[in-house]
């Protein structure tokens, strides 16, 4: 039997700690004083049921869905486990891009479905070729699985790629999943995203407001699904927990309605992060990476040198963390991301450029 816990997860919440964090995905924290929240904002106790209303009509109005395809889960890590646990039995077949996140897998393992990969390839910019997946589809593949924008690359999907996975998938009577939690990204600096939510009924597609928007702690996520499989995850989320902490769903209606304020800071950082990458990449021939175009994370390939050995020395001489390639299967490779503080990504990403320079 397969661990199930989350080799990755554990090494983030313990290890990816640092003093110039260029590991962590989401952009940086946004402070609850900035937020525009007032005491009479917050309840302890609210009618949260199959969904707290206000929060379920606000994210429906956000995703441009009617409320019933809406389920508000803990962050989009619940709101994929809620897809996978609804649209699969054990011993069905999911698909699932490789590289990807890897708690996408880690939860399909544990809920024993048969989990095959299709590739996303680094040559290739991992962009998604829906050729590799019609190829790997089997008759008994329930759900296929992506992420966009793409972690770890940020390579976007087009709806047109889109759509010839989702007529793949719907060929075998499978749905699609499109974990779209960097997408918003996109949103985020004012350009056009289009959400998987509006291209058929074979498509689920999962979000929340932790990465782009700075707001993790309110664990503000969803499914948007066709409504009798919203229902379906609606009972199962029944087994998690019962109902979110409702102060964070009361919090989670506040940034909804102040969300324009909340994605310009975010987007100050990102614009003015993305410039500092690209710069940086630019100058860099040890490193192999595409420019930043709208993502918040990048994953250069290093050619030649040994990457866990530089996340080490980075981490032990320069105080800064990254991803190692390792958690994708790509251990050439790291991520990096442009999330934090741009201060912290500028002095960080100059210990890094000191890193790459000393020898192994
Ligand atoms: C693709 C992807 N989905 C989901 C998550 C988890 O998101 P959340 O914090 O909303 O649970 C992450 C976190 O890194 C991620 O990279």
């Amino acid at each position: 039997m397969t661990s199930p816990y989350s080799e990755y997860m554990e090494w983030a919440k313990t290890r990816s700690g640092a003093r110039f964090n260029l590991a962590s995905s989401g952009v940086a924290a946004f402070p609850l004083a900035e937020l525009g929240a007032r005491f009479e904002d917050l309840e302890i106790c609210g009618d949260s049921g199959y969904g707290y209303a206000p929060l379920q009509e606000r994210l429906a109005r956000k995703a441009g869905v009617d409320p019933d395809r809406v389920v508000h889960a803990t962050g989009t890590s619940m709101a994929n486990l809620l897809v996978l646990a609804a649209a699969a039995e054990p011993g069905d077949e999911v698909l699932i891009e490789e590289p990807t996140y890897s708690l996408l897998v880690d939860a399909a393992r544990w809920l024993r479905l048969d989990v095959r990969r299709f590739p996303r390839r680094a040559e290739d910019g991992f962009r998604l070729d829906p050729r590799e997946v019609e190829k790997a589809l089997a008759p008994r593949t329930r759900l296929v699985v992506i992420t966009n924008l793409h972690n770890p690359s940020s390579a976007f999907v087009p709806p047109e790629g889109l759509r010839a996975v989702g007529d793949a998938a719907r060929s075998v009577g499978a749905r699609v999943l499109v974990d779209e939690v960097y997408l918003e990204s996109l949103a985020v600096l004012g350009r056009p995203s289009g959400s998987a939510a509006h291209l058929g009924p074979e498509f689920v597609v999962t979000s929340s407001l932790t990465k782009a928007y700075g707001l993790s702690g309110l664990r503000c996520g969803w499914a948007v699904a066709d409504p009798d499989l919203a229902r379906r995850m609606w009972r199962l989320n029944d087994l998690f927990g019962v109902i979110p902490a409702h102060p964070a769903e009361r919090l989670s209606v506040v940034a909804l309605d102040h969300l324009d304020r909340v994605a310009s800071r975010a987007r100050r950082i990102l614009e003015t992060n993305t410039e500092g990458v690209n710069a940086f990449l630019a100058a860099r021939p040890d490193l192999e990476c595409a420019p930043v175009d709208g993502g918040m994370i990048v994953f250069p390939r290093l050619r030649g040198g040994d990457v866990e050995r530089l996340c080490r020395r980075l981490r032990e001489r320069h105080e800064t963390t990254v991803v190692p390639g390792r958690f994708f299967g790509a251990p050439e490779h790291f991520r990096l991301s442009l999330g934090c503080a741009p201060a912290t990504l500028e002095e960080g990403l100059s210990r890094l450029a000191r890193a790459l320079d000393e020898a192994d």
